[in-house]
């Protein structure tokens, strides 16, 4: 087993974390107020930027292989080297789609 260092940019937390165990778990364990719901890598709740590191997440059903290589669902992300991660970031495809082009006119009160 290996700990390495989870980073939370902008907070200044910082917490050991094992290759064996989930960032969620360890953050859990920390009492760091690290958003989940589903616990099972599908509702993306937990995710969170990765900005520097390597983590494992194959359970990760939420995110397509792109966005596993930048974001991780903390809940089944465990860590493969000392991480810089940004809690609350979630990838594009959960964004809001653009607004829609060719609106429909607003209605007419004449
Ligand atoms: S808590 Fe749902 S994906 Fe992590």
């Amino acid at each position: 087993m290996t700990e390495y260092t989870v980073e939370f940019v902008g907070t200044g937390e910082t917490i050991e974390v094992a290759d064996t165990q989930t960032i969620l778990n360890a953050c859990l364990e920390a009492g760091i107020a690290q958003e989940y719901s589903c616990r099972v890598g599908m509702c993306l709740a937990c995710s969170a930027e990765i900005l520097e590191g390597d983590v494992t997440q194959p359970a990760a059903r939420g995110l397509s292989d792109e966005e596993a290589d930048d974001y991780a669902l903390t809940c089944m992300a465990r860590p493969q080297s000392d991480l810089k991660i940004v809690r609350g970031r979630y990838p594009p495809s959960l964004e809001s789609p653009e607004e829609p082009t060719g609106a429909a006119p607003a209605a007419d009160d004449d």
